[in-house]
């Protein structure tokens, strides 16, 4: 069997380092293996409007942004095309298809779908495009046969509704397409990120997130300014581990190097929350040493960042020549979906055929 990885986001904003625990650091490690055969990352704006119908200049604006985040995280367009997703017009065409294998008290199921329901107020009238916009994904994954799909946990749902629409699709029609599996990261922290203020969600309207492309004296405040324990007064204080943000960013991103470059009076991770809970330990300590761990990570991205900023011409490019690709693969998935459907009227004369020998 073909190994094809297929992801992506939706171009509402820049990423932030939720998004770099929770998928991108498992494409980069995916990439760096190279045991695939494609690998495609799809930049979602059909996706994006159907939230997002009245603002089109966001998703517009966004998708530059959106790349060069990628290639600044160490995305490789020579091994990884990167497309827009509207550009490959045969993915609508796919919905429409499924749409006929998926009833809708399934859709109304899905849990992510009905968090965003609420999240984005719509409740009294949801959008037709945003109830159907698992189905619009399952088309996306299964056009490029992908069957490894690195995600965060609130994907599981649409990943889950694709295998439904593919067994389906089979059944009837014939063994056309891949059943995907999702790739998720193996630590738990990397999950669902809290923002810097320890609310639950990372989000822009908050102003709780740090970019991938925040500079450095942004990413000092906002980790200088993050919620720690409030019951941790003085330095001497017994500290807690739970619930503290900064620890819970610690869990997601800092390594056992770490702490022989940073913080050699601990082996690990494990040493610190002891000492921690313990008390004398002050959180300017902590604070400083996240920062130098979320800057081992950041400082090459600004610095491939500078690079791409001036080079917007290449981002382009690589787009342009990602999306001529995904169009070649995608049309063939859609073809062999048509023939097996009988869509294929004009493809010789055997129409014809069939009503000589009613
Ligand atoms: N729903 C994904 C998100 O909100 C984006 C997405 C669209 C996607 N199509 C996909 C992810 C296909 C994986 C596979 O981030």
């Amino acid at each position: 069997m073909k190994n094809i990885i297929l992801t992506g986001d939706r171009p509402t904003g820049k990423l932030h380092i939720g998004h770099y625990v929770g998928s991108i650091k498992n494409r980069l490690l995916l990439q760096e293996k190279g045991d695939y055969d494609d690998f495609f990352i799809m930049i979602a704006d059909a996706q994006a409007l159907t939230d997002n119908a009245d603002d089109p200049k966001k998703i517009r604006d966004n998708i530059l942004n959106v790349a060069i985040d990628y290639l600044s995280s160490g995305i490789d367009p020579s091994k990884v095309h990167i497309f827009i997703q509207s550009e490959v017009s045969c993915l609508t065409e796919l919905t429409f298809y499924y749409m006929n294998l998926v009833t809708v008290s399934r859709l109304q199921r899905n849990p992510t779908v009905k968090q965003e329901i609420v999240m984005r107020g719509f409740e009294q009238s949801i959008p037709v495009g945003f109830f159907c916009y698992p189905i619009s994904q399952a088309a996306d994954i299964t056009a490029f046969g992908a069957n490894i799909i690195p995600v965060g946990v609130d994907q599981l749902p649409m990943i889950e509704q694709t295998r439904e629409i593919v067994r389906s699709f089979n059944r009837i029609y014939g063994d056309v397409l891949v059943e995907p599996k999702e790739f998720l990261p193996t630590n738990d922290a990397c999950f669902r990120l809290p923002g810097t203020d320890g609310n639950n969600k990372m989000s822009k309207s908050l102003n709780n997130c740090i970019y991938l492309s925040d500079s450095k004296e942004e990413v000092k405040k906002k980790v200088f300014s993050m919620y720690t324990d409030p019951l941790h007064v003085n330095v001497s204080d017994p500290g807690h581990v739970s619930g503290n943000t900064v620890f819970t960013y610690l869990d997601a991103f800092c390594e056992d190097a770490d702490f022989v470059s940073f913080y050699p009076e601990f082996h690990n991770l494990d040493e610190l929350k002891l000492a921690y809970e313990k008390g004398g330990i002050g959180d300017v300590k902590l604070k400083s040493f996240l920062f130098a761990v979320l800057e081992r990570i950041l400082e090459p991205i600004r610095e491939k960042r500078s690079y791409y900023e001036t080079h917007v011409d290449e981002v382009y490019d690589i787009l342009k020549n990602g999306t001529i690709y995904a169009n070649k693969v995608a049309n063939k998935t859609l073809e062999k979906v048509k023939n097996a459907m009988k869509l294929n009227y004009f493809e010789d004369r055997q129409l014809l055929d069939e009503w000589e020998k009613r």
